[in-house]
């Protein structure tokens, strides 16, 4: 397992995700072996490059990778040469892992922090199928001339077998789960998502007609989102509308803190897993940070990448019953006590016993 903390609040939170997976390993009778590598604003510091070849060699040879954020204002110079954000384009890119899952649950302990009402949010089980290696994050890009002076652009493209296999992987999510599937794309002024249009139907149609299909407008999704979160089970759609609407998600179960991803280029073989919350660089060093995302992301790990199934579940379990006897991190706690990042991670592995 490739640890890569990162920058900001990255490596407190790796931390108690590595120690969670000792806890596992304990009690399960299985021996973990950790590599830990620079990857972002750290790297840049350190080699130049956001993802040095070292850290992407060690990547390769490993079963799994548990990320914490990159990024930070020190490398946030617009005209800078290299940024953190890169060396994780480029890892998802280089392993090819074309499909992040991210699962946005309202624990039902926690409605309270979420900032819409309960009547709404309670409930809510979605899993977002995003596309990772294509459209407008690795089309071309540049500056150009133009009539009115300097000019930018950034391409979207998507190639029919990219729509294929995300739009496959996200519907045998869908059969595994509750049987719906809902694509999300701007087919009403955008080619590249006529393009993705056309596929998905196509794939469902021939390969998922048991699946309640529906296909939905990003503009739209995002009001229905937050009006009734709970009509959706399974939502694929591309790179960029995948970046915004699970940030819009992440509110529906009240912090960010809580959410992991999982990158993924099949049901099997290694992936990368992190919260999906960023490095708040304002929050790091003061053991405030959420650890459970990343630990939630470890059990997403033993899951996808182990195939440790039980293993998984008792980190799931045991998030829960921290949260069931009351333990909040500031992000989660509305006003009331919390308790700061590694107390957290001890409360998480004193459960697993
Ligand atoms: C995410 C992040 C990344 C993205 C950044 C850090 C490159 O926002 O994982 O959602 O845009 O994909
Ligand atoms: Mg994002």
């Amino acid at each position: 397992i490739v640890l890569l903390p990162g920058d900001g609040i990255g490596p407190e939170v790796v931390a108690q995700g590595e120690r969670v997976l000792a806890a596992v390993a304990a009690r399960f009778g299985h021996e973990f072996e950790f590599d830990t590598r620079t990857i972002g604003g750290r790297a840049i510091d350190e080699s130049g490059e956001p993802l040095p070849a070292n850290t992407l060699e060690a990547c390769r040879e490993s079963q799994a990778i548990l990320l914490g954020a990159v990024g930070g204002p020190q490398w946030d110079d617009p005209s800078a040469e290299t940024r953190p954000e890169q060396g994780l384009l480029q890892l998802r890119k280089e392993l090819e892992l074309f499909a992040n899952l991210r699962p946005i649950t309202a624990h039902s302990q926690l409605v309270d922090a979420s900032p819409l009402k309960r009547e709404i949010v309670e409930g809510v089980d979605i899993l977002f199928v995003r596309e990772l290696t294509g459209g407008i994050y690795f089309g071309d890009s540049g500056r150009r001339d133009g009539a009115g002076g300097e000019a930018a652009y950034s391409e979207m493209v998507y190639q029919v077998a990219e729509v294929e296999r995300v739009v496959r992987l996200a519907g045998e999510a869908a059969r595994q789960r509750d049987g719906r599937l809902t694509s999300v794309d701007k087919a009403n002024v955008l080619e590249v998502s006529r393009l993705w249009r056309q596929v998905a139907e196509r794939v469902v149609r021939e390969e998922f007609s048991d699946l309640e299909y529906e296909v939905v407008l990003v503009d739209a999704m995002a009001m229905h989102l937050i009006s009734r979160p709970r009509d959706f089970d399974v939502v694929v759609t591309g790179n960029m509308f995948g970046d915004i609407l699970t940030d819009e998600g992440s509110m529906l179960p009240g912090s960010l803190g809580l959410l992991p991803s999982a990158s993924i280029g099949g049901w099997s073989g290694a992936g990368l897993y992190e919260p999906i919350h960023g490095s708040a660089p304002d929050l790091a060093g003061q053991d405030v940070a959420n650890p459970l995302a990343t630990v939630l992301a470890a059990a997403m790990l033993l899951r996808y990448s182990l195939a440790l199934d039980e293993e998984a579940a008792a980190v799931e379990t045991a998030v829960n019953e921290v949260l069931d006897l009351g333990h909040r991190t500031a992000d989660i706690a509305v006003g009331g006590p919390s308790v700061g990042t590694e107390a957290m991670g001890d409360l998480v592995v004193k459960q697993i016993g």
